[in-house]
Formats: structure tokens, sequence, C-alpha cells
């Protein structure tokens, strides 16, 4: 039987297939305009973690997977000076658009000392980590996979809440918002049999400290009603 066949997990006793080794590339929409080009050759290479390390001596790790326009690891970042946040993005055109905010046209980019990207799948980042070595994960709007037959893609699978049990430190927080009712109910489901983890709080409103995005503000725009969790490791 094919690994991506076996059945080995369960969410609300339905058995569920494990995610596939890699569920993204590195990924393209439409091609970068050559000041973007350039960015992605010159300056990614300056932000790219570990290899350039926090430019300050962190108190924590946090890290953001699937960071988009990277609106919130900025925000994150900038209210909180004293951890390092490492942003995930697979989506080329995403980081494209960080790093044309850090430098505008003829103008030195500015690096925020505790900012970093990881542009390839959170998930290969997470296995390279630590036990216990990281703080805080968010999780922001992640692509929902409606069809069940895509469940082994969602983000929150049982697999990878072990991964993350495995390198949040005891007391680490998970913070996830979604606006897809199937993975609301899909959160829901695979957190209740997670034992690892138990839940802080979870809302309809958004809590003030965490920072809009971009895809909230496209979904709320759309009538759809976000929800917002945070659960903590044991
Ligand atoms: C629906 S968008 C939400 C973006 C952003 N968090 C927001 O709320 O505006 C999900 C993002 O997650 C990224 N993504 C999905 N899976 C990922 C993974 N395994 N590692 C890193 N990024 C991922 C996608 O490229 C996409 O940009």
């Amino acid at each position: 039987m094919a690994a991506e066949e076996t059945v080995e997990e369960t969410a609300g006793g339905k058995a569920l297939k494990p995610p596939p080794d890699r569920l993204y590339g590195r990924a393209r929409g439409h091609a970068l305009r050559a000041r973007q080009e350039e960015l992605i050759e010159t300056l990614l290479p300056r932000l790219r973690w570990p290899e350039r390390n926090f430019a300050i001596a962190p108190k924590e790790l946090w890290l953001e997977v699937g960071a988009g326009g990277f609106e919130h690891a900025e925000a994150i970042a900038a209210a909180n000076p004293e951890i390092g946040l490492v942003a995930c993005e697979v989506f080329v055109n995403c980081i494209a658009s960080l790093l044309s905010r850090l430098a505008p046209e003829g103008v030195e980019p500015t690096i925020p000392p505790n900012l970093r990207v990881h542009d390839d799948d959170a998930r290969a980042l997470l296995r390279t980590l630590p036990a216990g070595s990281v703080s805080r994960l968010f999780l922001m709007f992640p692509d929902p996979w409606p069809k069940a037959r895509h469940a082994k893609r969602r983000f929150v699978h049982p697999a990878i809440l072990a991964e993350v049990a495995r390198v949040l430190r005891p007391g680490g927080l998970w913070r996830i918002a979604s606006d897809d009712p199937t993975y609301q109910q899909w959160v829901e489901e695979v957190f209740s049999n997670a034992e690892a983890f138990s839940l802080l709080s979870k809302s309809g409103i958004r809590p003030p400290d965490w920072p809009p995005t971009r895809y909230e503000a496209k979904a709320i725009k759309a009538g759809r009603q976000p929800h917002y969790w945070t659960f903590v490791v044991k």
C-alpha cells in the first residue's frame, strides 16, 4: 500500500490519511516584476532563517505558518520587540510583497531585527526544530481544503498537531483563525481528540492583540464569520 493510502490517524472517529510528505513546492503565481525578482535574489537571503539569525537575542522563538502578505507577522514582530518571529510562506509572490514594503525603490531596505522568513513548507521547518524551542505558533486563515478527500492537506491534522506539540514548550500557545465553516468544525473535531492541547479561548471576535490579516478582511467583506482559537500545550 502506498504511503498516501495508509490510514493511520483518526479525527472524530473517521479514518484519516496521513499528510503527503510535501504539501507544497515553492509556489509562484503571476510573473514577478523585475524589481521583485531582484529583491528575491538580493534581499530575501538577508532575511532567510536560520542562515540569517535575528539581530537581537530573542527571549522566545515564535512561528507563523502561511504568513500570506506578512502584515500580521510584521505587526506581531513590531509589537513584541523582545521575541524572534520566523514567518513561513511558500508563495513567492507573497514574499515579494513583504520585500517591496521593506525596500521601497531608491531607499535602503529596513530589516526588522526580530523578523525572519522561512520561504518553504512550514512542516519542513518544524521537523528541524528542537523539542520545546517555540513559545507561540500562529496559523491565520490556513488554506481550508474543504473537500473531505483533501483533509490530509490541512495544516490542522493529527500528525501535524503531534509535531507542533513537540516543538512548543509546555504552556506554549497556538493561535488559529479560520473563516471556513468546514475548517472551523474540523478544528473543533481534531483538537477535541488532541490530548497534548487544551482550549484556552475561543471567540467570534478577533482578540485585541491579534493583528488583522488581508485574508480576514476579504472573508469579512464576503460575509463570512471568522472564528479565533487559542490552544495551550499541557
Ligand atoms: C489563505 S492564505 C492566508 C494568508 C494569511 N495568513 C492571511 O490571513 O492573510 C494561506 C497561506 O498559507 C500558505 N501556506 C500554506 N501551507 C503552507 C505551508 N505548509 N508552509 C508555509 N506556508 C503555507 C499559502 O501559500 C498561503 O499564502
